[in-house]
């Protein structure tokens, strides 16, 4: 599908569509960034839904404790627990991981939200923050997480869900042939010399094109239990939130997107619902949402390029790459892959 302009600014001019709310007092939720922006309120809504372990994460333990307790008094709910992750250190995914592992006795929803946006080229363990940020940090920590999901799915059940967040700026960008054609789709992405600014102004998008394609990947690869695992895609909308903090004001991509949310943005709130939908959403039809791009509390379809054979090329080189990529620092990702996680 394609997006124009005029439609994004026709949904962002209609109410935005309720929350929705489910049953959790049995339920494990994991959101990562929660302290601030979409994360915050999909946190409350979550916490009025009274679930049995809700962790929330922060990567700054000073940010998240004054959110945890603003949620707290917001919501009357007191067992929210703060865990910190840095997505762009792999390390602390790990470490994130590791503990989830240990300390979780199921897990029925990861929500993978923390994400950033900049136009300036800076590295993170050798990677473009942006994308270690948005893609390769959260791409780690959904794969080590699904184990406990299918554990689950088996010992309760249940129908464990990963929501990644990501938005209808996918529209907007594609991954170029000769990217697709390099030795590494995503080694290529990081490139310092490939990272012009022109490219960087289009980066975010990229990622989230990224996020849209790894969703289906992994929506795929979980091995012959699909029915058990449901992993979505979800765009909260145009949303007035930190995440534009950063634009530069000299960039005429930036001020478009400034000017848009002066004029239609919704709040966080509004947005946050989104998050909501992709976890408790659909609940008496899993298939209908399973591997899908949702955006207004409905199943829509993804751009083209992301149907296009180039899109799926893309899907299935990076899902590869990942592996390969967070094998080589965590052994128990190549266990995973091998146990979990099946070619299509
Ligand atoms: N706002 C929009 O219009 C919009 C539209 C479509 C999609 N989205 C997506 O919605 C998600 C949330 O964005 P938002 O608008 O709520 O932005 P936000 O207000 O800037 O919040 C971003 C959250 O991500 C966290 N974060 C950033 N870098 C991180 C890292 N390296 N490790 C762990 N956490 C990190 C932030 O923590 P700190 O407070 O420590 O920075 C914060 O909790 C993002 O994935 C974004 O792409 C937003």
């Amino acid at each position: 599908m394609r997006r124009t302009h005029d439609q994004l600014a026709a949904d962002q001019n209609k109410p935005a569509p309720p929350v929705v709310t489910a049953d959790l007092s049995e339920k494990t939720l994991i959101l990562i960034g929660a302290n601030a922006g979409l994360g915050f309120e999909a946190a409350k809504h979550f916490a009025s839904m009274n679930p049995a372990r809700l962790v929330l994460t922060a990567r700054d333990e000073a940010k998240g404790k004054m959110a945890l307790a603003q949620i707290q008094e917001d919501t009357g709910y007191t067992k929210a627990e703060l865990w910190i992750i840095d997505l762009a250190n792999f390390s602390s995914v790990i470490a994130f991981a590791d503990k989830a592992e240990r300390e979780l006795d199921r897990l029925d929803i990861l929500i993978e939200n923390a994400g950033m946006m900049t136009y300036e080229y800076e590295e993170a363990e050798g990677w473009e923050r942006t994308l270690h940020t948005n893609n390769l940090g959260p791409g780690l920590l959904a794969i080590r997480m699904i184990p406990k999901m299918v554990e689950t799915a088996r010992r309760y059940s249940a129908h464990p869900r990963v929501v990644v967040v990501a938005s209808d700026t996918h529209y907007w960008t594609k991954i170029e042939k000769d990217v697709i054609g390099s030795a590494g789709i995503l080694a290529t992405l990081s490139n310092k010399e490939y990272c012009t600014q022109e490219v960087m102004y289009h980066r975010y998008h990229d990622t989230k094109l990224l996020n849209v394609l790894f969703a289906r990947a992994l929506q795929v690869h979980v091995r012959s239990s699909p029915a058990m695992i449901t992993v979505c895609a979800v765009n909260p909308g145009l949303c007035v939130s930190g995440l534009l903090t950063r634009l530069p004001s000299d960039a005429e991509e930036a001020q478009a997107i400034l000017k848009d949310r002066d004029e239609f943005a919704f709040t966080t709130e509004e947005g946050s619902r989104q998050l909501v939908y992709g976890a408790v959403g659909s609940l008496d039809d899993e298939e209908k949402i399973r591997g899908k791009y949702i955006q207004m509390s409905e199943v829509t379809e993804e751009s083209d390029f992301a149907i296009s054979e180039d899109g799926k090329i893309v899907e299935g080189k990076v899902w590869e790459e990942m592996l390969e990529i967070f094998g080589d620092i965590d052994p128990k990702v190549t266990e995973v892959a091998k146990v979990y996680l099946t070619k299509p």
